[in-house]
């Protein structure tokens, strides 16, 4: 009965399939005339179970993936190159006319992220509308930065003008479950500090690109941008191998980041920006408040079926309250509505990648084999392209649940009675991100936080982890991140302090002066932006 087919409402069906057959390069959409891989839905459209053909992507192989990089490297010119070295505000400029032409492919974008992904629709919507209030935060943290720089310094008889400056050429790469957001929390920092980018779309949520490729090509110079379609080992490989990249900027796993980072002959020379895997720990103390934390777990760990690298991974409980939590929270999670992406209130949806309801049955029968039960009535049953979410329980260090990051509705859950036990696990677990603290009496809070703040990036009180607002740093410690992201952050996270320098004499002074009012230079300039 959960799992029932209903027709697709036709405001949602993809009428016209995309067959994105360009790829883009040294400024032009190239036409793609090699092989091409389908792209389907987990969602059926019949009621007989089959995926949904959406579209079609270009197989790029090596070839394009060196033209891509030759593209990049030319737009940057070891920096002479008219994007590196433009304006502050013409780079803006470009931002802001691409942004703007961005906004008008909501409806297309949003529908596609529901589709290939299976977000649900609120969720799909706020992933549009968070990334272009991204960008406009970015355009305002660039001016700030900008305007801070916008002056000299005297030490030691020296004047120094000190700006940051971009870094070189990017390659980036973002994730299937915020195939926009994420993607472009990495793409628009690292182009409005003036490097160039190869972009490569993440492995589900790919089509969604097609819509924006056209505003790419207009409002950036030539070379600025690359987008290309195919498989990431294929044309990462040859890229990071030529040397030539500055920057890895990706979100994803670290399995990913490590090969290519090893692919990569002068290591001293890359900079990582990364985001990777996270099994974000919630905490749960005696005198916690139940509703709430029921609430705030559930969102944890199933906003998007838990695919989510701040999703609540594992759950530890105070013995005390154990018994309650569990009955409570296995209810609330057999309350959540299954349906497709577009259905009016639907929490959980179709898994997009294939064999992943495969895998988190393999989880739970492993759990279940080491002692650990379902909790819950509904959790284990599967269809297709779904697994109702498991609330397990007791789980152990053996099982794979523990220790794997999970990315799908399955929730671990332990019981503790010593503080240390959730403490010890996350000081010996490869992940650091964030955590989850649900309790009162302030006596036991603080020392705790004491700690955890030690072990993890941030410290949720009495709220599910989330990245946002994205004003606020977004790292991790071990295997969960390299570099930190925010809005201002990422802006620094791209760049380097770079800055000309000149002895404090008459010379020099009347140099720097006419370099000032004569709009000679791009870099000099006390211009402040508002
Ligand atoms: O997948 C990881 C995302 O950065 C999580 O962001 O907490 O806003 O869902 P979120």
């Amino acid at each position: 009965m959960e799992f029932k087919f209903k027709p697709i409402p036709p405001e949602f069906e993809i009428k016209n399939k995309i067959k994105q057959d360009s790829y883009l390069v040294n400024g032009n959409l190239k036409k793609w005339e090699g092989d091409f891989s389908p792209v389907f839905s987990s969602i059926s459209s019949t009621e007989d179970y089959k995926p949904t053909f959406l579209g079609e992507i270009p197989s790029l192989g090596q070839k394009q993936a060196l033209e891509a990089l030759d593209s990049a490297c030319s737009a940057f010119d070891n920096g002479k190159g008219l994007w590196p070295t433009m304006r502050v505000i013409d780079r803006i400029k470009a931002m802001e006319n691409f942004v703007r032409e961005m906004k008008e492919k909501r409806e297309l974008v949003v529908k596609l992220l529901m589709w290939e992904i299976g977000k649900n629709h609120t969720d799909s919507q706020k992933e549009f509308d968070r990334t272009v209030d991204y960008i406009y935060d970015t355009i305002e943290a660039y001016k700030q930065i900008d305007r801070d720089s916008a002056k000299f310094q005297k030490h030691s008889g020296i004047n120094a003008h000190i700006r940051r400056g971009p870094l070189g050429v990017v390659l980036c790469l973002g994730p299937y479950n915020y195939p926009l957001n994420e993607t472009f929390c990495l793409l628009i920092p690292a182009l409005i500090m003036g490097n160039t980018v190869i972009f490569k779309p993440a492995k589900h949520g790919v089509l969604l690109i097609s819509p924006l490729m056209e505003a790419f090509k207009k409002h950036f110079p030539p070379g600025v941008v690359n987008i290309l379609f195919g498989r990431g080992r294929v044309l990462a490989t040859p890229i990071m191998e030529s040397g030539k990249i500055n920057v890895l900027a990706l979100i994803g796993h670290s399995s990913s980041a490590n090969s290519l980072q090893e692919k990569h002959p002068k290591k001293n020379r890359l900079r990582l920006v990364l985001g990777l895997e996270a099994k974000n720990p919630a905490i749960i103390l005696p005198d916690a408040d139940l509703n709430l934390t029921i609430k705030e777990c559930i969102n944890g760990a199933l906003s998007y079926n838990g695919q989510r690298c701040t999703a609540l991974k594992i759950v530890y409980v105070h013995k005390d309250i154990k018994d309650e939590f569990l009955k409570k929270f296995s209810n609330a999670v057999d309350q959540l509505k299954y349906g497709n992406p577009w259905e009016e209130g639907v929490k959980l949806t179709p898994l997009p990648e294939p064999n992943k309801p495969n895998y988190i049955l393999d989880l739970i029968s492993d759990a279940k084999e080491k002692g650990a039960s379902i909790v819950n009535q509904k959790g284990g049953i599967q269809s297709q392209n779904y697994v109702y979410p498991a609330v397990l329980y007791p789980v152990t260090k053996e099982m794979k649940v523990y220790k794997e990051e999970q990315f799908g509705p399955v929730i671990p859950v332990i019981s503790f009675s010593d503080l240390n036990t959730p403490l010890d696990d996350m000081a010996e677990s490869n992940y650091g991100q964030q955590v989850s603290v649900f309790g009162k009496e302030t006596e036991r809070l603080g020392p705790l936080i004491d700690t955890l703040v030690n072990l993890v990036c941030r410290v949720n009180i009495n709220s599910s982890c989330q990245r946002g607002p994205d004003i606020y740093p977004f790292t991790g410690r071990k295997d969960s991140a390299f570099s930190t992201l925010s809005v201002h952050d990422a802006l620094r996270s791209f760049s380097i302090r770079t800055f000309v320098a000149s002895k404090d004499n008459n010379e020099n002074n009347e140099i720097i002066k006419d370099l000032l009012s004569s709009n000679n230079s791009n870099f000099i300039s006390t211009d402040y932006i508002l």
